[in-house]
C-alpha cells in the first residue's frame, strides 16, 4: 500500500442455514427486521473478509 509493505489475507463469507431467514428466499420479501431478503442459499458467497497488517522490510 504505497511504500508500506503489507500482508493481506482475504477469505470468502458464505451463508449458512441460520442466515437464511434474512438473506434467503423469497427475494424481495421483508425479513424480520423489515429489510428485503436476498434470495440466496446456504453456501452462496455474500461477502469477503479482508485483513491488512503492516510488515517491516
Ligand atoms: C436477523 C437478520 C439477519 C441474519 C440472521 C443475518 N443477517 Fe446479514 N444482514 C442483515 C441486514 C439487515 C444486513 C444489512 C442489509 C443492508 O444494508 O441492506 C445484513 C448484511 C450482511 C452483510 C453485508 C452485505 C453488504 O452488501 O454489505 C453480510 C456479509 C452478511 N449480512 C452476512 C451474514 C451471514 C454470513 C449471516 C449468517 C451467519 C447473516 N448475515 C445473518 C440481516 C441479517
Amino acid at each position: 500500500m504505497g511504500k508500506q509493505a503489507v500482508y493481506r489475507h482475504m477469505e470468502p463469507i458464505r451463508l449458512m442455514a441460520p442466515c437464511l431467514p434474512c438473506h434467503g428466499k423469497a427475494k424481495g420479501e421483508p425479513d424480520m427486521l423489515g429489510y428485503s431478503k436476498d434470495g440466496l442459499e446456504a453456501g452462496d458467497l455474500i461477502g469477503l473478509m479482508s485483513v491488512t497488517v503492516a510488515v517491516d522490510d
